[in-house]
């Protein structure tokens, strides 16, 4: 099959990349003792490499061990943490694959059940609504970041960052969406801040700008991607508020900082209600390397490449579900559905 999506292609960042298939990342909750990645991640993670994913994004991967939120997810912050992944990159490298680790901080939606006892932070002090599925109880109340905290954080995805290369990662990709840490600056609905990280869009994006810089800093431009979702579908549809002026302040200051790597995600929502709705917004403001996706076929993929508004496409889903996914649109062959059941495993 004659496919964009399909061919290998040089890019002048990361090198060539066997396809522009980009594994989404995905939690799975399979780490080994002490929030470490085992052999089972390896071979996971490999078997994508090796069929063809030209970019891999890891799962959340937890930056310190007050970020935490969820059962058995990985951390990268103790030395031993950051030797576990090792055996992860090699794997992807020996297939000539490419991968990120996504860098996250949970913020509210936690508990003190995950961050050693100590209260989840957030924006403001506003506790998320609902039980959380990971211990079945109400999510912890948020203590509102005070001013040290700010420069805690920011060392702690610093720090998350130069382990990710110590640990031989091609890049990292900072998680700044699904109503996360960062993206609790972001939303109006929770931060009610009234000093320079609140108010204002200027406010509201300060923190995301913060960090990306910060990190940048640590261990270069060609290694750092940000992960945005300014329109998504997590129990309802949702916009940023002031969508448009917001993405043209936070693209602008993330170009600034001197960031080249973009990921737009809509978590799983309809990709042309969400996230491909707003990438025809961003792609003429956003020049450089861009990826998005989900809920898309193979054939609306490939034409998100061909009309030059995706570099990448990013498949969550469809990988679980078909480790070997390039060889059957290669071949033209049938998928197999995802199920939630093959949750369940890691294979
Ligand atoms: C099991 C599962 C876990 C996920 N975990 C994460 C995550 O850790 N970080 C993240 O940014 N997105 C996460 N997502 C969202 C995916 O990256 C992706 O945006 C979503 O699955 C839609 O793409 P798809 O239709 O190709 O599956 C997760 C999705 C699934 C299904």
């Amino acid at each position: 099959m004659n496919s964009n999506l399909l061919a290998s292609f040089q890019d002048s960042r990361l090198g060539t990349l066997r396809s522009r298939i980009a594994m989404a990342a995905m939690t799975r909750g399979f780490c080994g003792p002490n929030h470490t990645a085992t052999a089972l991640m390896a071979d996971y993670y490999s078997s994508r490499a090796a069929n063809g994913v030209g970019l891999i994004i890891t799962e959340g991967t937890v930056v310190h061990s007050t970020a935490d939120g969820y059962n058995n997810v990985p951390h990268i912050e103790t030395e031993e943490q950051t030797e576990s992944w090792k055996q992860v990159t090699s794997r992807v490298r020996q297939h000539q694959g490419k991968i990120f680790s996504q860098l996250w901080h949970c913020g509210r939606i936690s508990h003190e059940d995950f961050t050693g006892g100590v209260a989840p932070i957030s924006s403001s002090a506003i506790t998320a609504e609902g039980i959380n599925r990971q211990n079945s109880k109400p999510y912890g109340k948020p203590r509102a970041m005070e001013t040290a905290d700010f420069q805690d954080v920011t060392q702690q995805f610093v720090r998350a960052a130069q382990n990710a290369m110590e640990a031989g990662f091609d890049g990292v990709q900072l998680h700044f969406g699904h109503g996360y840490l960062i993206d609790q600056f972001f939303d109006t609905r929770i931060n009610q801040r009234t000093d320079g990280y609140g108010g204002s869009i200027v406010g509201r994006c300060r923190f995301a700008l913060e960090i990306t810089k910060q990190v940048i800093a640590a261990i270069g431009a060609d290694k750092v991607m940000a992960r945005i979702s300014p329109s998504r579908e997590m129990g309802g549809l949702y916009d940023w508020p002031d969508l448009e002026e917001m993405l043209a302040h936070l693209l602008a200051g993330l170009d600034r900082v001197g960031l080249r790597m973009l990921d737009i995600s809509c978590a799983n929502a309809d990709y042309y209600k969400t996230s491909g709705r707003v990438i025809r917004n961003i792609r003429p403001i956003w020049p450089h390397f861009l990826i998005g996706g989900a809920s898309l076929t193979f054939e609306q993929g490939d034409e998100e490449i061909q009309s030059g508004l995706l570099d990448m496409v990013t498949f969550g889903r469809a990988l679980i579900a078909n480790p070997d996914l390039h060889a059957k649109l290669l071949k033209g062959q049938e998928l197999v559905q995802f199920d939630r059941e093959m949750l369940t495993k890691l294979d």
